[in-house]
């Protein structure tokens, strides 16, 4: 693994996911020291103390999540995992799902202990086919084991889960839309507030965590905040997943210790670029996130601070490598036809923005655009940002004026000679 710790990934085999390697393992250990020995509030303090951010776009402190739940308000309380992984680039949920279900389902229950949530959930992303019989198979084989239902470990906690599969909206991901599939209506996302660790679903106090995020919790409840702190950086504790594709000799999903050389890592355990090529720019954390140039990287580390620094995010952790020769304006458009596809339609400034911006891409890349395109693109990414009552909006502009900022020339190029520079080569969508 690059890095010196591992948290959640192992070699993997094609048993690796049963509940019996999993115990073989060290699994539900952590489940039972919680359950013994620590109080709730405890286990709160010690996410909290950990530092653990969330893994699932935004990188918000878990326990400052977590925190905003009154034990016992006397309400139902409810946790949910979100696996619907719809982020462009994105599949280490996946890798989770498929190889190691029971971290997710003992992180779960150790939350619902901490959160005194009865009926936790995991939305699952309705494509995925393996990662739904595996998690299902899993959530099996924890019930005839007595870690679901009644008196868990024959203590005073009980608890249930539901698999809910998805319908396949990229904008289910997103928190309150999730929600509100979940409760059997179209997926809109709802402004806050109030948030949903206040009225989520059912109208109940909810906390909405990424798969990955919560996969956290066994490891750091076994081994002590202390120890999760001692991996990663000061802020940027842990490891995280990276899916990784493009033009990298070999992709997949790779458990990097935060703090960790970015370009080591795609030279040394990504098997460098395809063909020897230079790297023209990566897409650092699903399409979402803005591109950073070849020369931008050099000597950056994978850290949420590094990437703050450097104008962009680590995001979902889906890292898109792309090599020089690769036109980015017909991934523009591919990009601006997802999120216009995408986009739910309740908000103006995302219904009519992303369609916009969509046909503009559309009217250069077909050898009709105009000068004047280029400003307009801007203008319209620029409308978007925080009109809107989710991210999907605003991310559609950060991904065209991210792309605008460090290739404007290519679009100039693309309108001036009404084709590419590059005759829209796209190998790297071809090779991931
Ligand atoms: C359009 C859109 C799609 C999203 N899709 C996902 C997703 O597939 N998985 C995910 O974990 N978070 C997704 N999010 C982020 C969620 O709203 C939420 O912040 C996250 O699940 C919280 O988990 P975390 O704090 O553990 O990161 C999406 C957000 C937006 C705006």
């Amino acid at each position: 693994m690059p890095g010196r710790q591992l948290i959640m990934s192992f070699p993997v085999t094609a048993t690796s996911h049963s509940l019996a390697e999993y115990r073989a393992r060290g699994g539900y250990q952590a489940l039972e020291k919680a359950l013994k020995t620590m109080q709730p509030a405890g286990i709160i303090k010690e996410i909290t103390a950990s530092g653990l951010q969330g893994r699932g776009g935004a990188a918000f402190s878990m326990g400052r999540k977590w925190q905003v739940i009154v034990y016992d308000d006397g309400q139902p309380h409810y946790l949910i995992a979100n696996a619907d992984e719809g982020e462009p680039g994105t599949f280490k949920d996946r890798w989770i799902l498929e190889n190691n279900p029971h971290v997710l389902l003992e992180s779960m229950l150790i939350a619902s202990y901490a959160l005194n949530v009865r009926n936790c959930f995991v939305y699952i992303r309705g494509e995925f086919d393996l990662p739904y019989r595996r998690l299902a198979a899993a959530v099996e084989e924890a019930y005839a084991a007595g870690y679901f239902g009644e008196r868990i470990l024959g203590t005073d906690f009980s608890c249930d889960i539901v698999v809910y599969r998805g319908a396949g909206a990229y904008v289910a991901g997103e928190a309150s839309g999730l929600i509100a599939s979940l409760e059997g209506k179209k997926s809109y996302p709802r402004n806050r507030p109030p948030r949903l660790t206040v009225k989520g679903l059912y109208q109940r106090p909810t906390v909405v965590n990424n798969v990955e995020s919560l996969s956290n919790i066994a490891w750091i409840i076994a081994h002590g905040a202390a120890a999760y702190k001692e991996v990663g950086t000061p802020k940027s504790p842990g490891t995280r997943l990276f899916s990784v594709s493009g033009h990298v000799n070999k992709p997949g999903v790779y458990e990097v210790e935060l703090g960790y050389p970015w370009m080591k890592f795609l030279d040394e355990d990504c098997g460098g670029i395809v063909g020897g090529k230079p790297i023209k720019c990566v897409v650092p954390g699903g399409v979402s996130s803005k591109v950073l140039t070849g020369a931008e990287i050099k000597e950056l580390v994978l850290s949420h601070e590094a990437l703050w620094d450097a104008g962009s995010t680590l995001g979902s952790g889906g890292m898109i490598v792309i090599a020089e020769g690769t036109c980015m304006v017909t991934l523009s458009q591919i990009l601006m036809r997802f999120y216009h596809h995408e986009s739910c339609g309740q908000c103006t400034p995302c219904r009519h923005g992303t369609g916009w911006l969509h046909r503009i891409m559309d009217r250069i890349v077909a050898g009709n655009g105009r000068p004047e395109d280029i400003e307009r693109l801007y203008y319209i990414s620029k409308f978007n940002d925080g009109t809107t009552i989710c991210g999907l909006g605003d991310a559609a502009g950060y991904a065209m004026s991210g792309i605008l900022d460090k290739f404007r020339d290519e679009f100039e190029y693309y309108i001036e000679h009404k084709r590419s520079r590059y005759d829209g080569n796209l190998e790297c969508l071809k090779s991931s």
